[in-house]
């Protein structure tokens, strides 16, 4: 079993996109493993993207992503981290295929509803910025 992390973004719950989203991820074969209800601050998003942070488009996703709640979780399921981002596709919105996260509900490239990990260490890394050991439960 492999683990990803996802962030539902402030855009997918101003659109009252939670459960739609999570209904999409569970019906693809991921388990829930951890879940909040979180408002990052400027510097806490900053800090979670700041592999970015000399890019162009870093100041405007950080105000996006402090702009309201997000919901993180942590996410099970074997090959989690490549099966996770097909599920939500491109990460802009006209370039993602049809049936994908983004392609069904993201209106741009920098607000696209969803965060995956893109890789299994980086997947750890990101569960640990948001979730402490005893937060983290498996279903059964
Ligand atoms: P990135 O890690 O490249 O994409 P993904 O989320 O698909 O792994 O970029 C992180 C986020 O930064 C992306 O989800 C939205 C934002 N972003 C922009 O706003 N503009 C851009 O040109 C890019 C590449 C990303």
């Amino acid at each position: 079993m492999e683990r990803t992390l996802t962030i539902l973004k402030p855009d997918c719950v101003k659109k009252q996109l939670i459960g739609a989203v999570i209904n999409q991820i569970e019906r693809a074969g991921f388990r829930v493993v951890a879940m909040k209800k979180i408002k990052l601050s400027k510097e806490t998003a900053g800090e979670f993207y700041g592999v970015h942070r000399e890019r162009p488009f870093f100041g405007e996703l950080v105000d996006f992503m402090s702009s309201g709640p997000c919901v993180p979780m942590i996410l099970e399921k074997e090959n989690a981290v490549a099966d996770f981002r097909t599920l939500i596709g491109a990460t802009d919105p006209a370039e993602a295929e049809e049936g994908t996260v983004r392609k069904l509900h993201a209106d741009s490239k920098g607000e696209n509803i969803v965060h995956g990990s893109d890789s299994a260490e980086n997947a750890a890394i990101e569960a640990g910025f948001f979730f402490a050991a005893e937060e983290v439960v498996r279903n059964n």
